[in-house]
């Protein structure tokens, strides 16, 4: 069990503190080589010997990890002042991606958290339904049934193509997709080791980088024609329609900040919520006795499937796409105990504080009644569960994630049992910008009687 600053001195932002323990790590490179080779066992094993707050060394630079749901509390919401989007992460961020509302601070951000916020509002969100029921429904009327198929790459081309529907109105071909996706995939693939190739001189060679920037070329020329024709309909039902239609005092948002905006929003999109499908419905298909439990309330009447929502926020818990939050620290602060000096790189563990055996007994047990019994619920720590991260800055599209999470998973266990496929051990999770697998999550659907 992890020693939480439950056992340490109260957290007091005035206070000293302690420095952070570190676990012993190669020279030179510290523990990047773990890091980068997607190690969650090395982050758990520090973890459980060194506390729920430790520092690690990544070669040029010091990260400190918060696997603490109440220091975790402190950096996103009631210390939040203290904690910003700049440093070595958000700055390869911003190189990669551009400005969107995930990468962007202070005005910009305020100014069009303002204007996107109305899109994602419960109300805007019940319009798309129709969209997510029907590319959901055609998705499956072509799967591969009764043979063994990569789910994930399924789940994957599903959110695609459901993302690309919800923002631009229309169906792209598969094909023009996956394009798109690839390099969106392999430009914040890139986030994470550029964080570090940074402080490297800038002579040194960066394989792809050419090719990165090229694809990027193409999605910014393609996007910027829709953006143009959007423009001329005037109002439409697609997410980008309404973007470019949002205005406030200063006008409306410019060619390139709603480029910026559209490609952020399907790099959060997708890959997230396709991760979170694939995870879900393993974890489905590896406990019969659940799947059997959930078919029952999803063959029943009403609309209220509370053990659907327990079973979506288990899998979440489990296998948080996210990974981590990460933050620089603008100010001196102390959490858990621990002094952090300002500037220090700050990386918000959701997959350590969804395992911390304090609030989750038997972390590694896939239990969606943690989340139906209330007791237990106003016991934990409010950021326990954080999949979506907290405060200011909690993800914009959670309650989108959710309702295609809920709609995905009704229609494929109404026509289809997921059952696993035995080629040896089942896939790891493997540390990546976001969740991804060691091996393909290989699954069989079975038609429904
Ligand atoms: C299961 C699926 C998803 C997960 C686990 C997830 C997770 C997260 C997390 C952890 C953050 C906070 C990052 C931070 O504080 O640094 C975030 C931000 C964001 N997410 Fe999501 N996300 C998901 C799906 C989506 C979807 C479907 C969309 C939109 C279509 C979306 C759009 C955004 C946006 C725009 C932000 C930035 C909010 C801001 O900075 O104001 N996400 N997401």
């Amino acid at each position: 069990m992890p020693r939480g600053p439950s056992s340490r001195a109260p957290n007091d932002p005035n206070a000293e503190g302690r420095r952070p323990p570190r676990p012993k790590g190669l020279p030179l490179i510290g523990s990047l080589a773990s890091l980068l080779r997607g190690q969650f066992r090395f982050l758990e094993q520090v973890f459980a010997d060194e506390g729920a707050i430790f520092e690690l060394k990544l070669g040029p630079l010091t990260a400190l990890v918060v696997g603490d749901a109440e220091a975790a509390d402190e950096v996103l919401i009631t210390r939040a002042d203290r904690y910003d989007k700049g440093g070595e992460f958000w700055d390869s961020a911003r190189e990669l991606l551009g400005h969107g509302i995930g990468a962007s601070e202070g005005e910009l951000w305020r100014r069009q958290h303002k204007l996107m916020l109305p899109s994602f509002r419960r109300a805007a969100i019940s319009g798309y339904r129709g969209m997510i029921d029907e590319t959901v429904s055609s998705a499956l009327d072509a799967v591969k049934v009764d043979a063994p198929i990569e789910f994930d790459q399924w789940s994957n081309d599903l959110l695609s193509v459901l993302t690309v529907r919800i923002l631009l109105g229309t169906n792209l071909p598969l094909e023009q997709i996956r394009e798109v996706r690839e390099s969106m995939s392999a430009l914040f693939a890139t986030v994470l080791p550029e964080m570090v190739l940074r402080k490297l001189p800038r002579w040194l060679p960066r394989p792809g980088r050419g090719r990165l920037a090229a694809a990027r070329e193409r999605v910014d020329n393609a996007l910027m024609a829709v953006i143009a024709d959007k423009r001329e309909r005037g109002p439409g039902e697609d997410l980008l329609s309404m973007l470019v239609n949002a205005t406030d005092e200063a006008g409306a948002m410019s060619d390139e900040q709603l480029r910026d905006e559209a490609i952020f929003i399907y790099t959060a999109g997708f890959e997230t919520t396709g991760a979170s499908l694939a995870w879900t419905t393993l974890l489905l298909a590896q406990h019969p006795e659940l799947l059997a439990a959930l078919r029952e309330e999803l063959d029943g009447d009403g609309d209220d499937k509370p053990l659907l929502r327990a079973c979506i926020q288990e899998g979440l818990r489990l296998y948080p796409p996210g990974v981590m939050v990460p933050r620089r620290a603008v100010a001196d602060d102390v959490l858990g105990g621990f002094r952090v000096k300002a500037g220090t790189l700050v990386l918000v563990y959701s997959w350590l504080i969804h395992r911390d055996p304090r609030w989750w007994p038997s972390p590694a047990r896939f239990d969606p009644a943690r989340f139906m019994d209330a007791e237990a619920a106003r016991a934990r720590p409010r950021l326990a569960w954080s999949p979506f991260g907290a405060g200011q800055r909690i993800c914009l599209g959670k309650g989108l994630a959710l309702l295609e999470l809920e709609r995905a998973l009704t229609q494929l266990l109404t026509r289809f049992t997921p059952v696993v496929v035995d080629d040896g051990a089942p896939p790891q999770p493997r540390m990546s910008t976001t969740l991804k697998s060691d091996k393909p999550i290989r699954l069989m659907l079975r038609r429904r009687a």
